[in-house]
């Protein structure tokens, strides 16, 4: 059993997203795939959580039940929706939008009194990498979160290797997934240039317990062909 996890940042619309959970969906359960499958489609395209066999989440959401903060969801918009997952902490929110450890901290706490699955992100860049920095760096990257989360599942992406085309070595995967199980006892996933080429060898990492897959979880053929690839 493994999680496998599919964010569509900011790509697909609502339609292809509706075919596309339907045809995941039914393939799942012909298939009977007893793994964990998770879609986190892009805001607009938000579906009813009812699917039998795939969770469909948040890729974010502002931490408040409503209220005055334009452009954002909340949790109320998310409840009409039946989601109970949420990713947080996301390089991409916390490089090129801003989001602080701070501001990171306060959203999981909320969702997580909220009940929410909560995949919880982090990764450094290349210059932390090439620095021999990581694991301090990684360590700062759980300030103000409850690491003892009964819903966490914690997702490593470096960020070196996110829309690159270059995932992470296997053993620079295995020595940052081992440094993380020391102090975590959450499902742990990888994340970064996943594809149905490199998946399997990547599932097959000690404490690898599933991945989360962004470019090539946009075409269905692809994403299956991770699923299958354990
Ligand atoms: P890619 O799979 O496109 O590298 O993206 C990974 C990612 O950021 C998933 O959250």
């Amino acid at each position: 059993m493994a999680i496998f996890a599919a964010n569509f940042k900011c790509n697909l619309t609502r339609g292809q997203t509706q075919t596309y959970l339907t045809e995941l969906d039914s393939y799942a359960s012909k298939n009977h795939i007893k793994d964990d499958i998770f879609v986190f489609p892009n805001q607009t395209a938000l579906l009813p959580n009812t699917y039998a066999c795939v969770r469909v989440g948040a890729q974010n959401a502002y931490c408040a039940e409503n209220g005055g903060f334009t452009g954002e969801i909340g949790a109320q918009q998310l409840k009409e929706f039946g989601i109970d997952s949420i990713i947080i902490g996301h390089s991409e929110r916390r490089t090129i939008f801003g989001e602080s450890q701070a501001f990171v901290a306060q959203k999981f706490a909320y969702f997580a009194k909220a009940g929410f699955t909560i995949i919880y992100c982090i990764g450094e860049d290349l210059g932390v990498r090439q620095s021999g920095g990581v694991e301090k760096f990684l360590r700062e990257e759980f300030v103000g979160i409850d690491t003892q989360y009964e819903n966490l599942i914690v997702a490593y992406e470096p960020i070196w290797a996110i829309g690159t085309g270059v995932s992470a070595k296997l053993e620079d995967i295995a020595q940052t997934h081992e440094f993380l199980r020391g102090f975590l006892d959450s499902a742990l996933l990888y994340g970064g240039s996943v594809n149905e080429t490199n998946a399997g060898e990547i599932l097959r990492v000690p404490n690898v317990d599933g991945v989360l897959v962004g470019s090539a979880s946009l075409e269905i053929s692809r994403f299956c062909k991770i699923i299958e690839s354990l």
